[in-house]
């Protein structure tokens, strides 16, 4: 083979292999961009698939976790009262400061026990004689009740 003719074939054959890489540009262009363009269609046309897709991850979890969830509350209640009463409700209630029922003195409470804890929490948070509203507490009225419920519970 002469250099000519090896220069004839090769340039015949990159020629060849570029009209093949042009073909499959083309044709990659128009099949990709056929189905991104009905990806993006469906996307926004289609209300179910996004709301499939963006759902929370965690949805099953935390329907299966709502007994774990229920046992972990009532500690998280008991705990909060325990601090709300440490800061708020113990100036007085411990010592039984200007006549405040004392922190476990069951004789003290057994009667106040008997009007019902809705009359409890009531004055607790309405306040009573020499008690202040809430004793001061400055968060919501839950955790006051909590506070009731934690003495109460410890004083019977
Ligand atoms: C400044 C002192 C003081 C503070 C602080 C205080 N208390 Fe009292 N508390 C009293 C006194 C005094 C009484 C008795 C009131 C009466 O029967 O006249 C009382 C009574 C109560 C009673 C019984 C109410 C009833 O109906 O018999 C509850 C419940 C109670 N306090 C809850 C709390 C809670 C909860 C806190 C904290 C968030 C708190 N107290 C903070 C002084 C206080």
């Amino acid at each position: 083979m002469t250099d000519r003719d090896f220069f004839k074939y090769f340039s015949m054959l990159i020629g060849a292999l570029v009209a093949l890489a042009v073909v499959l540009f083309f044709l990659a262009g128009a099949i990709g961009g056929k189905s991104k363009l009905k990806n993006i269609q469906s996307a926004s046309t289609d209300g179910k698939q996004v709301a499939e897709r963006i759902k929370p991850v965690g949805e099953v979890t935390v329907a299966s976790g709502n007994a774990v969830l229920n046992a972990l509350i009532p500690a998280a209640n008991a705990a909060d009262g325990k601090s709300v009463y440490d800061k708020s409700c113990m100036a007085c209630h411990a010592a039984g400061v200007a006549g405040a029922p004392k922190f476990g003195d069951k004789a003290a409470w057994a009667p106040r026990i008997k009007q019902g804890m809705d009359v409890l929490y009531a004055t607790a948070l309405k306040g009573k004689g020499a008690m202040p509203p809430k004793g001061t507490y400055a968060g919501p009225d839950a955790d006051v009740k909590a506070a009731v419920d934690y003495m109460v519970s410890h004083s019977k």
